[in-house]
This record gives structure tokens, sequence and C-alpha cells, in this order.
């Protein structure tokens, strides 16, 4: 189980996730672990995260910390004085890079954007909006809370507090045409700073959408053909104002990309603390994944009782990691390293098939790198069932 030693080139950096479980409303299309409860006691939460972090510090406190990532949910819920003192736990427990880089998902309530202040005086430096469209008409039809007044109020905020800000918007909504992506796209890009999440609506099932696109009352959802279209578009779109993608649906300026996301897409460590949360992390040799309790209440239950909210810890045997790395990796303009990938197993991809899709443009393989191209890109899903010896 003994696992190749990194590339130069790959990232062996170690981050942090902190999931925040609660939202004020829950979003029709959303299969995040996220919960609508009555009352929340933040001290008490507050309290559990710290624990979490000690029991999580005596593992790895040789670590150097590269990214915290505060993901829900709705972590702007959080006052900034819990925030505060989960980053200043960190610092305690663990030595921080100097570029660290703490982000926090925000949504864009005029409520929320009002703690913006305080979540950089307590060490967020990079915050990310659920913005998610920017009329009102769709809003509402997404379920959310704001409008977009309160969406560009609350990015108006961001760029004034945050050197490093974010937001993300959905596409391929319920009767949106290309022509009015488009147009709402270039609105987005005035407003953005150096970093754009643009994603694709997908129907989840067991979501409010997913129950009613199997009863057949989701309609005027753009059709496959259509919902192409807009994605390249959004590629040319974004290519021409600097913020081309670096992952299917992630768009920055050079230098501007996502640390953390980059840490999961490359394979790198992380804690997942909250529930919920997923981590990665190497141990004398060995990779592990750790998935901690789902149940907001039950995961605060064992917390208190054993001082951590895991459910379990396993070994990933290598090719189970080069699967995640072919998945994961591929989903970023760098793509992968094939050496890398070989080392854990040497007998994941087709070949022929492989040699067969890039001559098609579907798959480009430069040296010891193999990525995805646009085209490739759009059907990535279907490419990898093909790919995969
Ligand atoms: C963890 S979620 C939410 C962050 C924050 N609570 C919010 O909603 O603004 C991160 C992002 O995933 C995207 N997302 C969630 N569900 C989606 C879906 N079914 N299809 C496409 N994008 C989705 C949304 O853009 C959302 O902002
Ligand atoms: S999209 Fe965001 S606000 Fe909506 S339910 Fe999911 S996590 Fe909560």
């Amino acid at each position: 189980m003994t696992l190749p030693p990194l590339p130069a080139d790959e990232s062996g950096d170690f981050g942090i996730y902190i999931h925040w479980p609660f939202c004020a409303a829950k979003c029709p299309y959303c299969d995040f672990n996220s919960h609508v409860v009555r009352h929340v006691d933040e001290e008490d939460w507050c309290r559990a995260y710290l624990q979490a972090l000690e029991r999580a510090a005596g593992e790895t406190s040789d670590r150097e910390v590269v990214s915290v990532f505060f993901g829900g949910g709705t972590p702007s819920l959080m006052s900034p004085a819990t925030v505060s003192a989960i980053l200043e736990k960190i610092a305690k427990s663990w030595r921080l890079a100097a570029d660290l880089e703490v982000t926090l998902e925000a949504n864009p309530s005029s409520v929320e954007a009002q703690k913006f202040a305080g979540y950089r005086a307590g060490g967020v430096n990079r915050i990310s909006i659920g913005v998610q469209a920017l009329n009102d008409a769709d809003l509402r039809w997404l379920g959310r809370l704001h409008d977009a007044a309160e969406a560009r109020a609350a990015i108006d905020t961001a760029a004034t507090i945050f050197q490093r800000y974010s937001f993300d918007l959905i596409y391929a909504r319920q009767h949106q045409t290309p022509a009015a992506w488009k147009a709402e796209l270039r609105q987005a890009l005035a407003l953005a700073g150096g970093h754009l999440s643009l994603y694709q609506l997908t129907i989840e099932p067991g979501t409010a959408f997913g129950r009613r696109a199997k009863a057949g009352r989701l309609e005027g959802l753009p059709d496959e053909e259509t919902a192409a279209e807009m994605y390249l578009l959004t590629q040319e779109l974004c290519d021409a104002a600097g913020l081309p993608a670096y992952e299917i649906s992630n768009h920055a300026e050079p230098g501007q990309e996502s640390r953390h996301n980059m840490l999961y897409w490359r394979l790198g460590d992380y804690l997942g603390i909250g529930p919920g949360a997923h981590g990665r992390m190497h141990s004398a040799g060995t990779r592990f994944a750790t998935e901690e309790i789902r149940q907001p209440e039950e995961w605060l239950a064992q917390l208190k009782r054993l001082g951590h909210g895991e459910a379990c810890r396993q070994p990933i045997a290598p090719k189970d990691s080069a699967l995640e790395y072919l998945l994961m990796g591929l989903r970023t303009r760098q793509g992968i390293s094939l050496s890398r990938l070989r080392a854990l197993d040497a007998d994941l991809l087709d070949q022929e098939r492989l040699s067969e899709l890039a001559r098609q443009g579907l798959f480009a393989i430069e040296g010891d790198r193999m990525r995805a191209t646009r085209r490739g890109w759009l059907l990535l899903d279907s490419l990898l069932v093909q790919v995969l010896a």
C-alpha cells in the first residue's frame, strides 16, 4: 500500500475543510449536506469544531496548512466570532503557509454581507458568494431568498473588503436561452474579481427538482445541444475576459485559482471536519479516506461523546487513488501526470482507446501530461467510461 512520491509538479499540499451544515432554506436543486433547523446553538457547535480540530492536530500537527475552506450549507450563517475562533485554533495547532488561503462560502443576503468585514478581521482572505442568477425571476425559480439587487450589493461589498472574491452562477436553467445566458454572463464578467464558478444546472435525484423532473413537471430545461452551446459560449466569453477555465466549471485570472480546489483535484491531503465532510490523508506511506457522520445532531452528539465526528476511516488502495486522480485531474486544464497515474495503477487505461480519442481531438497527450480538450470536457463522463480498461 506504499505510495510513490509525488512528482515535483504535483501537489503535496495540506488543507482543512470545515463543513457548516445549516441553511436558511433548502434550494430545490441542492443535494449538498444542508439542513434547515429552527435553532442552532452556535456556541455548542463552535466548541465541537474546536474539539474536532484538537484531535485532528494531534495526528497531523507536523503539516503546514496552505488552505482553509469554510463550505456548506451556508457558512455565512456563522458569526464572525465563531469563524475567528476556528481560525485561531488552526493557527495555534499547525504551521501556516505564508500565503495561506482562507475561503468562506457566503450567501448574498444583506444580513450576511454585513458580516464580511468581521470575517476579514478574523482571517478570511477569500470569499465565494452563491449568486446563482442575476435576475429576480430566475432567483425565485431557483428557490433563493435573495434578489438580484442584493446579489450585486454583496459582490460590491466583497470587492471593497477582499482582494480575492468569487461568485457562483448556475446556467442552463428552466426557459433560459443561450442569448439570455450570454447577456447575463456579460453582466457577471463586469462584476467579477479574479474568479468565477459557472455551473451547468444538474438535476439531482432526491432533490425537489429531481422529484419534479421524475414526475414530468420540470418544464423548459434546455436540451443537451442547447446546454452544450451555453457551455461553449461560457468558455469563449470567459477566455475573452481573461478568466479562462482552469477546471470544467471554474474560471480564474492566472494566479487567482482556488488553491483549495486544486488540492482536491491533484490528490492533495485535506482534513474534512463537520457533518458529512470527506477527508484524505497520507500517513506512514498509506493514503486514508475519512468521512464524518452526515446528520448534524448525530455528528454533534458523537463529538461530545468521543471528541470526533468521524463515521469511518479506510485505507485507499493505490488503484482507487489512480481512479480518483484520473476523474479529478482530467477536470483541470493541467490534466494529469501519466507517470504518476501509472505508478498508482499501470493498467487503468485502455491505451488503444485513449490513442483513438486523442486522434479525435478529445484528449491531448503532451509528454507526460494528459488532459481533456474543450470538446473533451463537454463529453468527459462518457469519455472516462470509454478509456478505462
Ligand atoms: C455548497 S453550494 C452552496 C454555497 C451556498 N450555500 C450557496 O448556495 O450560495 C456551492 C455551489 O454549488 C452550486 N450548485 C449546487 N447545486 C447545484 C446543482 N444541482 N447544479 C448546479 N450547480 C449547483 C451552486 O452554484 C452553489 O453556489
Ligand atoms: S444551494 Fe446553498 S443555500 Fe441552497 S440549500 Fe444548498 S447549500 Fe443551502
